[in-house]
Formats: structure tokens, sequence, C-alpha cells
């Protein structure tokens, strides 16, 4: 395998309009990919398929409360537990193996005790907090 930039693995991605894209057809190993994030709150892009991205992020303590206000937001947790908060509903309690999705437009912020490994699915440039001038700057892993 050849290392064509920092983090990036020839044979795991291919280029597609300037984009890195994971390629079809190639397994992400999560448990690999998550030793690679080192701290909470970080989504890393693993896959792109259908204008819509596979992210793997750390969730430890409390996230901000925010909003998507166009898009339905995808939760899966991989490993450790996660409460969904949700304004004017009851939370959902999440664990290893639990999906959710947050409706569009629905305030929500994530809380975990403990450390705790999730996957999200959204369209491709959803800011995670909602916006984009307060939104982390996304990596592919
Ligand atoms: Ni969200």
């Amino acid at each position: 395998m050849r290392h064509i930039e920092s983090g990036y693995i020839a044979s795991d991605i291919v280029r597609s309009k300037g984009v890195l894209v994971a390629m079809p057809g190639n397994v992400v190993e999560l448990r690999s990919k998550f030793k690679m994030i080192d701290k909470p709150w970080s989504p890393h892009i693993v896959a792109e398929f259908n204008g819509l991205h596979v992210k793997l992020a750390k969730a430890h303590g409390e996230f901000l409360w925010h909003t998507h206000e166009e898009t339905d937001e995808v939760f899966l947790v991989h490993r450790g537990s996660v409460e969904i908060q949700m304004r004017n509903r009851p939370s959902a309690h999440l664990s290893a193996g639990d999906l959710f999705v947050v409706p569009a437009g629905l305030e929500h912020r994530p809380v975990a005790d403990a450390e705790c490994e999730i996957l999200l699915i959204e369209p491709a440039e959803t800011p995670n907090t909602g916006d984009a001038a307060t939104a982390t700057a996304e990596v592919w892993i």
C-alpha cells in the first residue's frame, strides 16, 4: 500500500472531481478507523455514496444544542452508549447496535457519559453544529 497523503492509503480511495472518495467495493474497517480519531465531537468521513457521507465520530461529554434545518441525521452506535436529547421530546437512549434518525429541524444534543463510537450518515456538506460558521472541519480517514 502506498501513502499518497498523510492519513490516506492509495488502495482505500479514488479521486473524483478532486475529492477523495472511498472506493466502492472496498471494506472499510470501522475498528481501525475509530482508532485514528483522537478527540470527541470531530466527525471523520469514511465513505461517500449517493451524495451522502458516512462519518465516524467519538462522543464523550456533552455536544452543543443544534439543529439541521434541512437534513435528517442518522446515528448508529458502534461501541458504548449515547443519549440523544431533543427539544420537547423524550431522549433517545442508544447502545451499541442501535440506530436512530433525528428528524430535520429538531433541535438536539448528543451526550455520552463515557467515550462512545458513533457512525453518522447525512448529506455531504452538512455542518455538524448545524451552522457552517461553527462546524468542525471534516476530513477523510
Ligand atoms: Ni446533529
